[in-house]
């Protein structure tokens, strides 16, 4: 039987309709909207439509965005003058440095200068740490989207296997916490993973976040099994993911789509999340 589709726009709608009602509950209360300020630097493009979609789902949120977009020759330090300015300013509650980043800008840098209380990707050390110890505070969007779907999907996440491919700092490494925290026995695969097939089909739970399009075959994945597709390759002019959806999707107890699956929820968590920063600097509440 075909898998079950697990659709992230209308699970992110879903979500984004119930963020309005708290948004606008906390703007009545606090007298300002959560705001959201993204950097981008440079000129890829689809960074650039990261950063103005989720411009968009702000402002149908409730939620003020700001973007300050930066020419991709920008040095560093400038880059770190404008993180300590947002960092001062009480009227930004979430930050976004949009990855990746010119050759000239080590990412860890930035984030290692970000208030973690305004780190609405939860790429801080002090937010990983939190993350690692077992009590997230900001936890990284994407991998929150992916429990989100896991969630929908129905499946006890306890006792599972869950195998995930792509061991990132934004993607599968905090995956990989989340659903330790949710007590999955947790696998994490990469590009020197001996045998990647005889740990994916054992996965009652496959995440592929790898970047590679469809290296997730029919014979790699579980009968039954919830796959979630991260990755985004651009062939042709079509975006395809990480997992070969046709033929999976005839194995695959639920699957996501790609593209319509982890890209909406990774919006709306980061809306969640700006919220939840807002909320910790006028509340002091994580
Ligand atoms: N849907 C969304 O919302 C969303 C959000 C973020 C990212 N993405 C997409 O997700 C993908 C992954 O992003 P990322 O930032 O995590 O990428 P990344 O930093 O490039 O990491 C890719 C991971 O895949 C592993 N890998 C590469 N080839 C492999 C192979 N043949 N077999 C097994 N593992 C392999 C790498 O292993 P090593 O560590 O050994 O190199 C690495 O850990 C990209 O396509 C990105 O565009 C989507």
């Amino acid at each position: 039987m075909a898998a079950r589709i697990l659709d992230g726009t209308t699970l992110a709608r879903a979500r984004r309709e119930r963020l309005a009602a708290e948004v606008a509950e906390f703007t009545r209360r606090h007298g300002v909207a959560p705001c959201l300020a993204a950097i981008l630097v440079g000129d890829n493009p689809a960074s650039r439509s990261y950063v103005e979609s989720k411009a968009r789902a702000c402002a149908r949120a409730g939620i003020r965005s700001e973007t300050f977009h930066l020419a991709a020759d920008t040095p560093a330090t400038d880059v770190l003058a404008l993180v300590e300015e947002l960092n001062a300013r009480s009227d930004v509650h979430g930050i976004l440095p949009q990855l990746p980043m010119p050759p000239q800008i080590d990412p860890d840098v930035v984030f290692g200068r970000l208030r973690p209380d305004k780190d609405v990707d939860g790429l801080t050390p002090a937010n990983m740490g939190h993350l690692a110890l077992g009590h997230p505070r900001l936890a990284p969007c994407t991998p929150l989207g992916i429990l989100a779907l896991i969630d929908a999907a129905g499946v006890e996440i306890s006792g599972s296997e869950a195998v995930i491919v792509g061991r990132s700092n934004i993607v599968g490494k905090p995956t990989a916490l989340l659903l330790l925290l949710r007590h999955a026995t947790v696998t994490l695969c990469h590009s020197r993973t001996a045998d990647l097939a005889a740990h994916t089909r054992r996965a009652d739970i496959l995440v592929a976040a790898i970047g590679r399009a469809r290296t997730i075959r029919r014979e790699m994945v579980k009968p039954g099994a919830v796959v979630i597709d991260v990755g985004i390759s651009r062939i042709g002019g079509a975006i395809v993911g990480d997992v070969d959806f046709e033929a999976v999707r005839e194995v695959a107890g639920a699957i996501t789509p790609m593209p319509g699956g982890t890209g909406p929820m990774t919006i709306a968590m980061l809306l969640e999340n700006t919220l939840a920063a807002a909320r910790w600097q006028l509340e002091g509440a994580a």
